[in-house]
């Protein structure tokens, strides 16, 4: 099953610190429930508070009270697969700006009648809100994204200073995923397969699965590990609090 079609009986709306808040819901790839995850993110910018959007799940009453009345500045796309959503989004909020990485537009978001403000063309490097352009946030510390050129998905990574977090697509896997089934039910068949040991099993293919003959992959990943995170907000599976970069170069250590 994609998304439940009783989407607000089933997001889990959580305070991860006061500026970051997360939306989590039961999604369901092919046969596997990986659950799926918005990021939420409060900051000031040059005319007062809004929100930045990272990886939206469907609008429903939760994630719209969620926003607190703030406007959406920024919808982050996380990577070339993770775009659904935008367009009910921009069509609530016009005024949002779109972020995603190179070809977003042409390739996905085209057919959807939408297309990206900001389009990230530079791979593997941390960049400043101010180097993207992005001038109306107050900080420019509070935003730093970078685009793992080498990810089959093409990941694009939000970094928040304020909250010390990184917000990741497919980056990362964190299954089962325990928190965005729990207002909900994992299906018989799903409840076996991580019964069995599949969500570990998956976790250790993914860093090999998902880069390409490691195409720079292992440069921006060590690039990653500059930024001061402490926290991972993963769109499949559990958040990380706190000591999020010994989980991040377990995750990784066969590629690292
Ligand atoms: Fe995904």
């Amino acid at each position: 099953m994609p998304y439940p079609r009783n989407l607000d009986d089933t997001v889990v709306v959580k305070d991860i610190t006061p500026e970051l808040t997360t939306l989590s819901c039961p999604f369901g790839r092919v046969v596997v429930e990986i659950g799926a995850r918005a990021a939420v993110i409060k900051a000031k910018f040059t005319d007062g508070p809004g929100i930045i959007l990272v990886s939206p799940i469907p609008i429903c009453d939760k994630s719209v009270n969620a926003l607190q009345n703030l406007s959406v500045k920024y919808l982050i796309a996380p990577n070339m697969v993770h775009y659904m959503a935008l367009r009910e989004w921009k069509e609530k909020y016009p005024a949002a700006k779109i972020v995603g990485c190179k070809s977003l537009s042409s390739v996905k978001l085209k057919a959807l009648g939408i297309a990206c403000d900001i389009e990230i063309s530079d791979f593997d490097k941390i960049l400043t809100a101010k180097e993207l352009n992005m001038t109306d946030i107050a900080d420019e510390e509070e935003l730093k994204l970078i685009v793992i050129g080498g990810h089959q998905n093409r990941e694009l990574v939000t970094f928040h200073g304020k909250s010390k977090t990184i917000v990741v697509g497919d980056l990362i896997f964190n299954l089962p995923p325990t928190e965005q089934y729990s207002l909900s039910k994992l299906g018989f068949l799903d409840r076996a397969l991580y019964a069995t040991g599949v969500g570990s099993y998956l976790q250790s293919k993914i860093p090999n699965m998902l880069f390409k003959n490691g195409e720079n992959g292992d440069l921006a990943l060590n690039e990653l590990l500059n930024l001061d995170f402490e926290n991972i907000v993963m769109c499949h599976g559990d958040t990380i609090v706190r000591d999020a970069k010994s989980f991040y170069t377990g995750f990784f250590k066969a590629v690292l």
